[in-house]
């Protein structure tokens, strides 16, 4: 009976030892999905002071319908992706937000064109910039994606005399501005904001992204 359980645990522990990852097998997040998403900083070189580590983007209103993309600590904006299965397959989608009371009018990111204040990122009324959203299989990693850039910083700014600094996104294009911080957008599933969207799409997210050991997992 001994005998057969040691053989038992062998075979069972071999079987594990197979099935375990090599050192060379990258490894992934678990995620999940959801249609409603907030965005949660990771900064990944060069960060603020204070740290704009897991701050989320939400908006800095500066007018009706217009308002700047900017990291908080707190009160995050809930987003989803807008398309038909086509848009999204082919980089067509807009990211969207509900506004009003009940909060029923779109708003949409849509980006900037250089680094100056007024190219920031911003959330307004309206359609959006085409061809963002959530990175969908194959990719291993959902993030926050805007075709023809290369990611996205962040840096704190007065963007009108008087105003309160704070901290805006910008499309990255080639070099991250001195005292700026480069971040990555990560999905944190969410509840919605309570309207029903037209074209409702999935995308993936993560339950908690400041709960990511990023050290478990691949580094790029
Ligand atoms: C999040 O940030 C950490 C630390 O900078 C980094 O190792 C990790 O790769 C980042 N995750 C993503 C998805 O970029
Ligand atoms: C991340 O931010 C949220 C608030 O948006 C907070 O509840 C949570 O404790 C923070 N987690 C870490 C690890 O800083
Ligand atoms: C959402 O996507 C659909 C399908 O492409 C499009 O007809 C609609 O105008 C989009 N909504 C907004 C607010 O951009």
């Amino acid at each position: 009976m001994v005998f057969i359980k040691a053989a038992t645990a062998a075979a069972l522990l071999s079987t594990l030892a197979s099935a375990a990852p090599t050192a060379t097998t990258p490894q992934y997040p678990q995620q999940t999905s959801s249609e409603s998403f907030t965005l949660i900083a990771n900064v990944t070189s060069g960060d603020l002071s204070p740290s704009v580590q897991n701050w989320s983007v939400t908006s800095y209103h500066t007018g009706a319908g217009t308002a700047y993309a900017v990291l908080q600590a707190d009160t995050p904006r809930i987003f989803y992706a807008n398309g038909t299965a086509q848009d999204l397959a082919f980089n067509g989608g807009t990211v969207l937000s509900d506004e009003g009371t009940p909060a029923t009018i779109p708003a949409a990111i849509v980006l900037g064109g250089g680094d100056s204040v007024t190219d920031s990122i911003s959330i307004n009324d309206g359609k959006g910039t085409a061809g963002v959203g959530i990175t969908r299989g194959p990719d291993p990693i959902a993030i926050f994606y805007a075709a023809g850039g290369a990611g996205f910083y962040a840096c704190e700014e007065t963007f009108a005399p008087g105003a309160a600094k704070s901290v805006m996104l910008f499309q990255k294009h080639d070099v991250t501005p001195a005292g700026c911080a480069d971040v990555v957008l990560l999905p944190q599933c969410s509840a919605g904001s309570g309207a029903v969207h037209a074209n409702p799409a999935l995308s993936g997210c993560y339950a908690d992204v400041a709960g990511i050991d990023w050290s478990m997992y691949y580094s790029s």
